[in-house]
């Protein structure tokens, strides 16, 4: 049902239950707020937000009440933004105001607020404890308690979103602060370094754990060879940070980048993702029609999930494949079957990875499976974010860069590897080679509707020749619970299983809005980011993974067939029941 309101005497019809703060925006009145986010429920923690409604004393938070019928707000006057300009010298009070070294430099919802109500002095004694120490125990995220507003959004999203509970709040009043449970470092808490909480904090109080003078150095040394990769949702991502539309796709122009930054090799990761289906597709195919195999089989290409599976559902982990990610599998590849080719000693490669993902720093490192070629496989991981400031950094004009190809044979990639970048994207890619395994022909249509879209559970049964192969897509990391509870209850009981493949992707929309990408991430962003892949997808002249003719190549001189002895000894991984909490 509608309801009318009016905003600063501006009439707007709206759905009944639709906040203030929305109806506002409807309006084309913005209101000015601090701790919501719209993908979260509003907390209404810092009071930015208030208004007035006509004919009332009570003052309201935009974003934490619903309009009804005949409302009608004001937004400001004289006694808000008085309030408001309080608030925030308040909040600056406890704050360190250390901006020019803060990584959200120019990027930070308190640094705009402070410019936007002329901030200019300090009116209340500063109570910000300097020593408080910072937490980079992870490889993946920072956590500075100093700088920390209490907005509430990385508790929320840790908990809400992605169920992991590594953030809680501790303490009362003025003392609260936002830590894991009894005050643990992240790296002994139950945290899966989705960095969802980096991508949500309206401040620079957690962040990208930042590597970018790692590739400066790497870059520097003669002695080098520098190969960079760039994952399937860096052809979206990067492009926000350069003010392009979301969902534009870039990926010609970020190779020159990465050529002009310095780097001598340009691969795609597309290419390792195409990889990952040959392996992940023939692995599912090998399940499905071998009797006593453990099914469903999860995809494991999103090292959140898989650090989730490990804490979490210890019991579940044969159900993952034994694939690596793409990243994982670019690596090895690189620094055996390409330094062979290019005739390079692979003790000199140094590859960087461009990921959407923070939880890929500590993929890179995580067990001696990730050194199979003998080496590191990926020696650095830089988020979009990183890269983004290290293209800034070197005065490139990214817009109007030339379109360059990679360099062959690991930048070439089909459709299937792009829309790894998706919710949905692996499940579908994985499809189309796997109906190719088991009948031997192509998809008449290669798309597969049913596992697309922002929907937080997808469920469908694809008819595979009279086979019907039961699956189910999920991204979001607290939205698996139910699935992964109904596969552990069958499982207990002795049932067959209820699904034969799912995907899970810990960040929502999948890497398109990982812990690493451009900020200001909501659903109408995700679903332009996904769109910009799945075009690209639709433009590419090779749509199914086992059809790269590179891939095909691969197998040809060097890997021998999916799941070989060789393939098993550079591709694919094993997991291990971890603790919750590291005592
Ligand atoms: S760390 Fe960031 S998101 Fe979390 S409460 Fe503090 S300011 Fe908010
Ligand atoms: S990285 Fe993910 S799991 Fe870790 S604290 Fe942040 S939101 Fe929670
Ligand atoms: S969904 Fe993608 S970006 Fe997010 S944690 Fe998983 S791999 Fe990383
Ligand atoms: S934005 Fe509404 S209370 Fe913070």
């Amino acid at each position: 049902m509608s309801v009318h309101v009016k905003i600063n005497g501006i009439p707007v019809e709206v759905e009944e239950g639709t906040s203030v703060l929305s109806a506002a925006k409807k309006a084309g009145v913005k209101i000015p707020t601090l701790c919501y986010h719209p993908d979260l429920k509003a907390f209404g923690s810092c009071g930015m937000c208030i208004v007035k409604q006509e004919g009332s004393s009570k003052i309201l938070r935009a974003c934490a009440s619903p309009v009804a019928e005949g409302m009608s707000i004001i937004t400001n006057d004289p006694e808000l933004y008085s309030v408001r300009k309080t608030i925030l010298e308040l909040t600056l009070s406890t704050h360190p105001s250390t901006c020019l070294t803060c990584v959200r430099n120019g990027k930070c919802s308190l640094q705009d607020l402070a410019a936007e109500f002329g901030i200019r002095e300090q009116p209340y004694q500063p109570r910000v404890n300097m020593q408080t120490p910072v937490d980079d125990s992870t490889p993946s995220i920072v956590l500075d308690p100093k700088k920390c507003i209490k907005c509430g959004r990385c508790v929320q999203v840790c908990q809400d979103m992605q169920g992991a509970f590594a953030l809680e709040f501790i303490g009362r009043g003025s003392n609260v602060v936002m830590a894991p449970a009894a005050m643990l470092t992240l790296n002994d808490s139950p945290c899966i370094k989705c960095g969802q909480c980096a991508a949500h904090c309206p401040v620079g109080a957690i962040y990208e754990k930042d590597e970018t003078s790692k590739l400066i150095e790497a870059i520097a040394d003669p002695e080098k060879v520098v190969v960079a990769e760039i994952a399937p949702s860096i052809r979206v991502g990067l492009s926000e940070e350069f003010g392009l539309k979301p969902g534009t796709v870039s990926t010609k122009k970020i190779y020159t980048a990465l050529r002009r930054l310095g780097v001598d090799y340009v691969e795609d990761t597309n290419f390792g993702a195409d990889l990952t289906i040959m392996e992940e597709g023939y692995e599912l195919v090998h399940r499905l029609t071998t009797a006593g195999s453990v099914l469903p089989q999860f995809t494991s290409c999103c090292p959140a999930w898989v650090d989730y599976a490990e804490k979490y559902y210890p019991d579940l982990i044969e159900n993952l494949s034994s694939a690596k990610s793409p990243m994982q599998m670019q690596g090895p590849i690189t620094k055996t079957y390409f330094a062979q080719k290019k005739g390079i000693d692979p003790s000199k490669i140094y590859t960087v990875a461009i990921m959407p993902c923070t939880a890929k720093k500590f993929e890179a490192v995580r067990d001696e499976h990730m050194s199979s070629s003998g080496y590191q496989d990926t020696d650095l991981v830089l988020t979009t974010r990183e890269c983004a400031r290290m293209i800034k950094a070197a005065g490139i004009d990214f817009n109007n860069l030339p379109e360059t190809e990679a360099d062959d044979p690991l930048g070439e990639y089909s459709g299937g590897g792009t829309i790894f970048g998706a919710t949905g994207g692996v499940m579908e890619a994985a499809i189309r080679t796997a109906y190719f395994a088991i009948t031997g022909e192509n998809l008449k249509n290669v798309e597969v509707n049913a596992v697309r879209g922002i929907q937080e559970v997808k469920k469908g049964e694809i008819d595979i020749k009279g086979k019907n192969v039961r699956v189910a897509v999920i991204h979001g990391m607290a939205n698996a619970k139910d699935v992964l509870d109904e596969v552990r209850a069958c499982k207990k009981a002795g049932k067959p299983a209820p699904y034969d493949f799912i995907e899970i992707m810990a960040c929502r929309g999948g890497c398109i809005a990982g812990g690493g990408q451009p900020y200001g991430a909501d659903d109408e962003i995700r679903k332009e980011r996904a769109a910009g892949l799945y075009q690209d997808d639709k433009d590419d002249p090779v749509r199914c993974s086992h059809e790269n003719p590179s891939i095909q190549k691969l197998y040809k001189e060097f890997l021998g067939a999916p799941l070989s002895e060789k393939s098993e000894k550079y591709l694919h991984t094993s997991y291990k029941k971890v603790p919750i909490y590291k005592a």
